[in-house]
């Protein structure tokens, strides 16, 4: 994947997403530890209680810039310095799609975190990648949250897929939300 910014302003909330450190361990494991009833609902990496071992290993890989890497992570980052949650640019979708996955610690959410870090991703990734013509943002229907934040950024339901059942609350269902390049472009949203 190119190489994405270290830091980008979310522009909203005093929110930052920037690229995960090695010296997050503390705080992300807390942040998880304290989210693990919503989590584990629906984030399959969240199936397990987090450890020291786990929250480090992850970090291992999120810190590193590797140019063969197929997902960057970025923490969420407020205005105090605190975590308070994990967005994902991933490329495991086939060519020229590149799919955007978020998590909000519990204590912060329906603040609209999450819509306003998926809409700056979504511009960083069209904008850091001009072979990719497609974002997507993946969820369960189940999940009601979720799939209420890419329709408010112009994402349009492309179909559902029937998938493995990975995670508590997941049906096996899964909406592939879809932003093509021209529609971003186009869109006032932004
Ligand atoms: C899903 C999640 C990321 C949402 O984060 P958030 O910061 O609360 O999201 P936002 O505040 O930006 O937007 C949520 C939207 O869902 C709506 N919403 C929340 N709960 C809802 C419900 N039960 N019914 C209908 N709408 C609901 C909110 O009203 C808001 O829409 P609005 O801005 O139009 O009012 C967060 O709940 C989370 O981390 N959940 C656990 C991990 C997860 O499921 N990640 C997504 C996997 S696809």
């Amino acid at each position: 994947m190119a190489a994405l910014p270290e830091e980008v302003d979310v522009g909203a909330h005093g929110l930052v997403l920037r690229r995960w450190r090695l010296a997050d361990g503390e705080r992300l494991f807390a942040a998880i530890e304290a989210s693990m009833p919503e989590l584990r609902r629906f984030m399959p990496w969240a199936k397990e209680d987090p450890t020291a071992e786990s929250v480090g290993a992850f970090l291992e890989t999120a810190a590193v810039d590797v140019p063969s890497a197929t997902s960057v992570g970025f923490a969420l980052v407020d205005a105090a310095g605190e975590i308070v949650g994990g967005v994902g640019l991933h490329d495991r979708r086939g060519p020229g799609i590149l799919e955007i996955g978020y998590w909000v610690r519990s204590d912060r959410t329906g603040r609209g975190y999450a819509t306003a870090a998926a809409r700056v991703l979504t511009a960083v990734a069209l904008a850091n990648h001009p072979d990719v013509d497609r974002i997507e943002i993946r969820c369960d229907p189940a999940n009601v949250a979720s799939a209420a934040i890419p329709p408010k950024l112009g994402y349009r339901l492309d179909r559902t897929d029937v998938v493995d059942v990975e995670a508590a609350a997941q049906t096996g269902s899964q909406q592939v939300w879809v932003l093509c390049r021209a529609d971003y472009l186009a869109t006032e949203r932004w």
